[in-house]
């Protein structure tokens, strides 16, 4: 019944929603050229879908033609996306008003298959639970961080290093995208699960969990771009196309887990104590979590949070060091001032790499857009009205001249 329901949705009022929308082609015109026209019903979606391959680019310059850093997205029906880029609104969203603005039932529905109720995907109690232990003692030893100085140290030195040197030895051109995701996936997986999945060895070997973890995470975010979730919805339903697509490969994902989850707990009922025993996965099995699905939810988001993350902000900072050899020379002279390997304590001092890095981020954000949902209305310290379930995106504000600019504003670092 629920089924013939969507099906009628689909075939028969969406069509009719169009030829209401093509009719109603009338344009409010906007406060500048450059920005979308806004029609009824509709909104800006067209200039949307015209932008969708370069959309982080396109918000991000919707913000700068805003005098407040913040743009309204008129989405079909009535629905609001506000873009924001202003630092007191992000400041606003992300902390002084944090239990008003959460992922929202579109985010979590959305993420869900591949997530679950991982710290990512919830909101309220649960989140606040898992942020707590996050936060606590457990996870915040010394030995933590000598375990992560560990795991970094043997994949930076015993993969990472040799490989590059043998490239350039030999002059081989490596794609350094692929090389860093790899690095960052080694060390996550040993990090959270005190797994090796060794996808940095130098034959570069395929990787099914890692390939399944870029896909799923792919596939998942494909679904934003579906005009309407209900279309994702019933190809689910159906189990069709990238639906039964995802469906396989989050399976696989959650029997290999299932299965690192089992040999730890059987691990640690035999009292087998390691290194390898102070990964993230252990310190949650030792404070009590018993519930399989649930630790699996939380190691996944691990995962998801580490890898891409790392290998993004890594990939781009390496690209603008090679524009700008300047700040290439300034870093290197920092490192080998220090030690010939530094160490967690010695990174810490490097003002000047760390603030390359930081401008890098800023150019090139891992993470270019943090989607939040109004549970209540509000007004933004801008001056933007917010309503309940409008959703709020924190968008970077891309300016100046990319690689260039980096030498210039570091000059005075
Ligand atoms: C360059 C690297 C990274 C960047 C740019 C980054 C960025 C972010 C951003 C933007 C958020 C969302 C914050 C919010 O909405 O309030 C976040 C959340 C989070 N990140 Fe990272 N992250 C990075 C690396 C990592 C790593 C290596 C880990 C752990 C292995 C990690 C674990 C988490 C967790 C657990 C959360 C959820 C926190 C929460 O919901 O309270 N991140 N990160």
């Amino acid at each position: 019944m629920e089924l013939t329901a969507s099906l009628f949705l689909f075939l028969f009022l969406l069509p009719l929603l169009f030829l209401v929308l093509v009719f109603l082609n009338v344009s409010p015109s906007p406060s500048s050229d450059k920005l979308p026209k806004i029609y009824p019903l509709k909104g800006s979606s067209f200039a949307l879908l015209a932008n969708l391959k370069r959309r982080i680019q396109w918000t991000s310059d919707l913000i700068q033609l805003s005098p407040t850093a913040t743009y309204v997205l008129h989405r079909p029906l009535g629905l609001r996306h506000v873009f924001t880029g202003n630092p007191a609104t992000v400041q606003h969203i992300l902390k002084t008003n944090f239990s008003s603005y959460q992922k929202g039932d579109v985010f979590r529905s959305t993420f869900r298959d591949i997530l679950g109720d991982g710290i990512f995907n919830v909101d309220g109690d649960s989140w606040k639970f898992q942020r707590q232990q996050v936060s606590s003692h457990e996870f915040n030893t010394k030995s933590l961080r000598k375990f992560v100085e560990t795991v970094v140290d043997m994949v930076l030195n015993d993969r990472l290093i040799p490989l590059l040197s043998e490239a350039a030895r030999k002059g081989t051109i490596l794609d350094m995208q692929d090389i860093l995701q790899r690095f960052t996936f080694d060390n996550i997986c040993k990090i959270a699960f005190g797994y090796d999945p060794a996808c940095l060895s130098p034959s570069l070997p395929e990787e099914k969990f890692a390939e399944a973890f870029e896909e799923a995470a792919n596939l998942s975010s494909q679904r934003f771009y579906f005009p309407f979730p209900i279309i994702w919805r019933i190809k689910r339903k159906f189990d069709i196309g990238s639906e039964k697509r995802l469906r396989i490969i989050v399976s696989e994902i959650r029997e290999f887990a299932r299965k690192i989850v089992k040999d730890k707990k059987r691990e640690q009922l035999n009292g087998n104590s390691s290194l390898e025993s102070v990964d993230l996965l252990s310190r949650f099995l030792s404070s009590g979590h018993s519930d399989e699905e649930f630790v699996i939810d939380i190691v996944i988001s691990f995962i998801l949070a580490g890898r891409d993350t790392t290998s993004a902000a890594l990939t781009w900072y390496f690209w603008l060091l090679s524009r700008t050899p300047r700040v290439e020379n300034e870093v290197i002279r920092e490192i080998k001032a220090k030690s010939e390997a530094p160490v967690y304590e010695d990174v810490k001092d490097m003002v000047y790499t760390h603030a390359s890095l930081c401008e890098s981020m800023r150019f090139y954000p891992p993470v270019p857009v943090d989607t939040k949902e109004a549970i209540c209305d509000d007004i933004l310290p801008d001056g933007t009205a917010i309503k309940k379930r409008h959703k709020s995106r924190i968008s970077p504000i891309r300016d100046g001249q990319v690689g260039e600019d980096m030498g210039t504003r570091l000059g005075g670092v």
